[in-house]
């Protein structure tokens, strides 16, 4: 096993009872951003997410849709894993509580505490909230037996009932997390747990159903099965082959670094949850962090008030880079934020198109029009380069800092004040007048290095959050070396080498106009919300007559389709299905992977001009960057794929139009 040092994330495993959607989305990508900063500096990170499919809720709602249980959520959990790869999310591991893995995993767990006197059985008499798959007493409720945390009616259980001897353990969990300040952040859910549930008294918990059967069955009494979040939380555990022959992942990496979850589930995870881990021997995660909610119009979103927003929309007009950049700045993590597609656009305009976007543009067009695209060699310091270069070599420590608190929004203002910094910089350094006097040119050279080494700063930092972005900029930059991309190089200020080559590229974030594009986006999700499913549904939909499919030619203009000469192809390693293109785009050469092994041998398609989408953001497959899309005729299950070409020899690199 690896020697670093490791790091656990995990995210709560959702319910499959509806389509994601923002929310969900955002607890998702802090975690998948978390991921990626403990491995930019160095950690051994595991991640991993999943889908909390039992319990009376879902049962209810497949068969409101006339389905069985499985077949309901298989459809959703599929669309799930096509949306965190849509939103560029990498996680180690996708736990399903229906897998025989997690199953035998929770039989063995509710056998030991049944065993060992933890868990006995009774008769349960009281109300169940089947939204939030709880059990309330008559004195928790605040209105009549409305659910205290969704406010729905509860209903009225009666059943036998296994049950498991919370209150045994009341006290030492009190003095736990008094003890262990950081175990449950931020404090005042700490606070919260103690003051409305342990020091009133734990009641013992019911942990197994008679009533219905989409459950776990308790092995050794079959009538019953395993209460939905005794089951659920066992998945922290159960994914990493606890108790199997092969529990190599569990003793690597547990306990858990850090789970994150809603506010509304602190409950489960920092009562039920270290509970059961004491009872069973086992260690106790170092940390829960509970954030806010994203609210709408300040509700918390929810599909029976239509006011859910679905990320496809925006992630398929902006990109993932915008929406995950988005999610991290603008709310505090522990706090709840308001979201608005307008405030959204707003910030990327402001952030992404402005500061970040026009730093990048101006600094390589200056290169470009000074120096022959080359990055010169700085001469001396002045006091104005070495405040700047103060500021970016203080950032990877303070970020660090605030990164391993959660504090993302923290980091990010800290990182823009820096761009702030550069974009100040130039207004004063005027390199535009340093230009107009060869005396100058040395003091410009230096200029530009500073602000170039500071955008390789930059694209650093922001790749946790931001992970298709900074290859863009590097690009423009013109790095290629592996080492200038790393945590390690921003230990020194001025590793950029001179020489390099920058090459002006199109806007890394365009500009948008927001008006024009708010009510795009809203038509997007209402069609979304409408179908509760993603893009492909949306399209079909639009196509339909009774709605307007038309573009315009400047949508259509906004591709930049080519010619593209096949130079070389081969298969891409460990891949069933993609190939890995060279192609000859008039003057340059790009890289382009294609998922269509199973339709062509490499060799027949050498010497072949192809139709590539040309400004399609390139995108990381297996550690190789594709750089744009060659354009394929395909039947809807892929089963006849049939890649474009044109009808008589054509040049490469020309324009389709
Ligand atoms: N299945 C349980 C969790 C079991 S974990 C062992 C569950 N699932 S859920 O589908 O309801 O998802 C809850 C989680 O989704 C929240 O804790 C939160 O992480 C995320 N969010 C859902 N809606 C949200 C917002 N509107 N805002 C932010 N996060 C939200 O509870």
């Amino acid at each position: 096993m690896d020697k670093r040092q490791t790091y656990y994330i995990t995210t709560p495993i959702y319910y499959p009872s509806g389509h994601m959607h923002i929310g969900h989305t955002y607890t998702t990508v802090a975690a998948d951003v978390m991921t990626r900063f403990k491995r930019l500096t160095g950690y051994q990170a595991y991640f991993l997410t999943g889908t909390d499919e039992h319990g009376q809720k879902i049962e209810r709602r497949a068969q409101e849709a006339g389905m069985a249980p499985q077949q309901f959520v298989d459809g959703i959990v599929a669309e799930t894993k096509k949306l965190w790869a849509l939103m560029n999310i990498e996680y180690d591991d996708f736990i399903r509580t229906t897998q025989p893995r997690h199953q035998r995993a929770v039989q063995q767990i509710f056998r030991q505490l049944y065993e060992q006197g933890d868990i006995y059985k009774g008769t349960y008499e009281g109300q169940y909230c089947t939204q939030c798959e709880a059990f309330w007493t008559s004195s928790q409720f605040k209105e009549g037996t409305l659910c205290p945390d969704c406010g729905r009616q509860t209903e009225m259980v009666k059943e036998e009932s296994y049950f498991f001897r919370m209150s045994k353990y009341q006290d030492w969990l009190i003095r736990y997390i008094e003890e262990h300040p950081d175990f449950i952040q931020p404090p005042s859910r700490a606070n919260e747990m103690l003051n409305n549930f342990l020091r009133p008294g734990l009641q013992d918990l019911s942990v197994s159903r008679t009533t219905f059967k989409w459950g776990v069955p308790v092995d050794f009494d079959p009538d019953h099965v395993v209460y939905v979040w005794i089951d659920a939380l066992s998945n922290y555990i159960s994914a990493l082959g606890y108790g199997t022959e092969d529990d190599s992942l569990y003793r690597t990496f547990w306990p858990a670094d850090v789970h994150l979850v809603g506010k509304e589930i602190v409950r489960f995870h920092c009562i039920y949850w270290p509970i059961m881990l004491k009872a069973l021997g086992l260690p106790l995660p170092r940390q829960v962090f509970a954030h806010g909610w994203l609210l709408f119009d300040n509700d918390k979103m929810s599909k029976s008030k239509g006011n859910v927003v679905y990320p496809g929309p925006v992630v398929r007009r902006l990109g993932a880079d915008a929406l995950r950049y988005y999610l991290m700045r603008e709310m505090q993590f522990g706090a709840d934020g308001n979201y608005t597609n307008e405030a959204m656009l707003q910030r990327v305009n402001a952030d992404l198109a402005n500061d970040l976007g026009n730093l990048l543009s101006r600094t390589v067009a200056m290169v470009e029009k000074y120096f022959e695209g080359t990055l010169r060699q700085p001469g001396d310091y002045q006091e104005e380069d070495r405040q700047l270069i103060r500021q970016l070599e203080a950032l990877p420590a303070l970020v660090e800092k605030e990164m391993n608190s959660l504090q993302f929004s923290q980091a990010l203002a800290d990182i823009w004040k820096a761009i702030s910094a550069c974009n100040r910089y130039i207004d004063l350094t005027q390199p535009w007048v340093l230009g107009r006097d060869e005396a100058d040119k040395g003091r410009l050279a230096t200029v530009l290095y500073v602000l170039w080494e500071s955008l390789r700063f930059i694209a650093v930092l922001i790749s946790p959050v931001m992970p298709a972005t900074p290859e863009r900029m590097y690009r423009q930059l013109g790095i290629q070396d592996e080492q200038l991309k790393t945590w390690a190089s921003l230990a020194r200020f001025g590793s950029g080498p001179a020489g390099l080559k920058v090459s002006k590229g199109e806007a890394v974030f365009p500009r948008i106009d927001i008006k024009a594009e708010l009510p795009l986006l809203e038509r997007e999700n209402e069609a979304e919300l409408a179908l509760g499913q993603p893009a492909k549904d949306i399209s079909q939909a639009e196509a339909a007559p009774a709605e307007d499919p038309e573009i315009t030619i400047q949508d259509f203009q906004k591709l930049r389709l080519r010619t593209a000469l096949v130079l070389a192809c081969e298969k891409v390693e460990k891949s069933d299905k993609l190939l890995k293109f060279r192609l000859k785009v008039g003057e340059e050469e790009r890289t382009v992977l294609s998922g269509i092994a199973n339709h062509y041998q490499p060799e027949e398609l050498v010497g072949k001009t192809l139709v590539l989408l040309a400004n399609l953001a390139p995108r990381k497959i297996r550690g190789v960057e594709s750089q744009g899309m060659l354009l394929c005729a395909a039947e809807e299950d892929d089963s006849q794929l049939r890649l474009l070409t044109v009808d008589a020899p054509v040049r490469d690199g020309v324009d389709i139009s």
